[in-house]
């Protein structure tokens, strides 16, 4: 893994800490690094109420958009937990409506895995 892409990694497990996840106990932490190298951080944050809940990868995407950022380069995922896993559906088409070419990094305390959005979602849906 390239030393840029450790980085964006060391954010995403920083962000893990933020995780507000009182009932799965899942902690989830993200980083998204926008073309000009600017990067947004994003943990998940539930809800009583479970579906309103939301992923680390989109509070991040969502935080970076919302200050004004589209163009991203990477998106880096840490979760808390023996449990690796990739991001889930809701939150490939959400990375993949910003680019099929995106880099994809995610891990736990052991294993890191790296991928591209256009491999995790083939015949992704887009206008
Ligand atoms: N979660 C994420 O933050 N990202 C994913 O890609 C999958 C799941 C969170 C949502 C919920 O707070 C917890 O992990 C268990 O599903």
């Amino acid at each position: 893994m390239t030393k840029n892409l450790n980085a964006l990694l060391e954010v995403a497990r920083e962000a893990a800490k933020q995780a507000y996840a009182p009932y799965s106990g899942f902690r989830v932490g993200s980083a998204v690094r926008c073309k000009d190298g600017t990067i947004y951080s994003g943990c998940n944050v539930e809800n009583a109420s479970y579906s309103l809940s939301i992923c680390a990868e989109r509070a991040a995407i969502f935080k970076a958009v919302s200050e004004g950022k589209r163009d991203f380069t990477a998106i880096a995922i840490y979760v808390d937990s023996d449990k690796i896993f990739p991001p889930c559906g809701a939150c490939r088409q959400v990375i993949h409506e910003f680019g099929s070419e995106i880099f994809v990094i995610y891990a736990n305390h052991d294993e890191t895995f790296e991928t591209t959005i256009a491999e995790l979602l083939p015949g992704a849906f887009s206008l």
